[in-house]
């Protein structure tokens, strides 16, 4: 949550919307996990190269699942690398490609780079092998079940396309041998949020995983607990209890080390838990409506900024900031609505689209909403629809505040189609 000053200038400032994000709550969020050995940030939660800019001074390394978020890396500083050097530079890399395939400019450049590749299917790695003999990689297990937040962010089972099928994991070992890739790690990305049961199985599948690849006569040097890492959206979500995460895994990876019988680094690769409740999305309240009995407030962000609530349904909080201070007159159960010239541009919907009103205090043309907890798949999943530029965003930093990216300009679309 923003101080209501400081949001009064920002707006004033940058004009709305505005993204903002605070880098103390990310700093914060980095000490909590810093019992595992590699703290990697899933880019695609917030791949601003200011914001992988802190991440990297802190210490913190990169995963990227695109040629883009690769070029980004390497801009906000992070060094690319590692799939061909000595087994330790492999587990050490900065920079690890997750994917469940390769498109042909990026198979180029992680040959061309030696990126470490986190391989989700069989054809990745044998398209990969053919090409780069001795390239290290990860695998990416899908444990046969899954977990996550709506049917479109579960990460396993058989209703998600990501990773190697369990079953299929004696094969991947097959191939990588006869290929002679070096096997790293194996990962799965579950994301068990706050729910240590289902978590305790997923360790679980991880520690039958290594057991298939010791019985196929091959090693490993690294875990990952992928990301998955849940915030509470809701004042009534618990939060992650990061201690206990760490020592399941932990515990895991003991396990492993005994059935190895040597010493295993442990990962983790969040993306929300890192971002999201640093990040607040700015909007200017320009429409008050009211339909039938339904009251609306129309701001001047749309689902082309903030997705998530058109898209899964999402909850975000929102809070009321006076254009100047004032006394807060009643609440009122309101829907927030965008400019979009589509329907389910409402920020305050559920996952089938049924309206879910906030209460917020009474509001006046020109008083901002500020979005909260949206620094995670925020300004990430924004789109140009209905040709409307990305909103600008902010990093404050105790009393520093400054722009870390410009709004976009409609002549920079326009420019995207010269020739006319
Ligand atoms: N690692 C892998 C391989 C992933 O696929 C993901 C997320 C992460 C890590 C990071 O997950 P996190 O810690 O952020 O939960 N757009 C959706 C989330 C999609 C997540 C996709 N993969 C949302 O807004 O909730």
């Amino acid at each position: 949550m923003l101080n209501s000053d400081l949001a009064r200038e920002l707006a004033t400032q940058y004009g709305t919307p505005l993204w903002v994000m605070d880098a103390e709550v990310v700093r914060a969020r980095v000490a909590q996990l810093q019992g595992f050995d590699t703290i990697r940030f899933a880019q695609k939660a917030n791949p601003n190269t200011h914001v992988l800019g802190l991440l990297c001074g802190l210490g913190v390394k990169v995963d990227a699942v695109s040629r883009g978020e690769v070029l980004r890396a390497q801009h906000a500083g992070f060094s690319l690398g590692g799939a061909q050097g000595s087994m330790a530079e492999a587990v050490g890399a900065e920079l690890v490609y997750t994917a469940d395939l390769l498109d042909r400019e990026t198979l180029d450049l992680v040959c061309e780079r030696a990126l470490v590749v986190n391989c989700g299917s069989l054809d990745m790695l044998q398209q990969l092998g053919e090409r780069s003999p001795g390239h290290a990689v990860w695998l990416r297990i899908n444990p046969g079940f899954g977990h996550g937040h709506s049917r479109k962010t579960n990460t396993g089972g058989e209703g998600s396309k990501h990773g190697i099928w369990h079953g299929q994991l004696p094969q991947a070992l097959d191939l990588l041998r006869a290929l002679g890739l070096r096997l790293v790690g194996l990962h799965m990305h579950i994301g068990s949020g706050v729910d240590y049961e289902h978590l305790a199985r997923v360790t679980r599948a991880m520690l039958d995983a290594v057991t298939t690849v010791r019985q196929a006569g091959l090693d490993l040097h690294a875990l990952s607990a992928g990301g998955g890492l849940s915030v509470p959206y809701r004042p009534e979500d618990p939060s992650v209890d990061t201690a206990h995460y760490f020592s399941l895994w932990d515990a895991a990876r003991k396990q492993a080390e005994v059935i190895l019988g040597h010493g295993l680094a442990l990962e983790i690769e969040p993306g929300r838990f890192l971002v999201a409740e640093a990040g607040s999305l700015l909007a200017e309240v320009r429409v008050r409506k009211q339909q039938g009995d339904l009251s609306y407030l129309l701001i001047d962000a749309g689902f082309n900024d903030l997705v998530r609530p058109a898209m899964y349904g999402a909850h975000h909080a929102m809070r009321l900031i006076t254009r100047t201070p004032r006394e807060l007159g009643p609440t009122q159960e309101v829907i927030v609505a965008g400019p979009l010239c589509e329907s389910g541009d409402v920020f305050t919907q559920d996952a089938a689209g049924e309206l879910r009103p906030q209460t917020l205090p009474q509001a006046d043309v020109g008083d901002w909403i500020e979005i909260e907890r949206t620094g995670a798949y925020g300004s990430a999943m924004s789109s140009n629809y209905n040709t409307r530029p990305l909103a600008a965003e902010v990093l404050v930093d105790g009393a520093d505040c400054r722009l870390i990216r410009r709004r976009q300009a409609v002549e920079d679309l326009l420019a995207l189609e010269s020739g006319l």
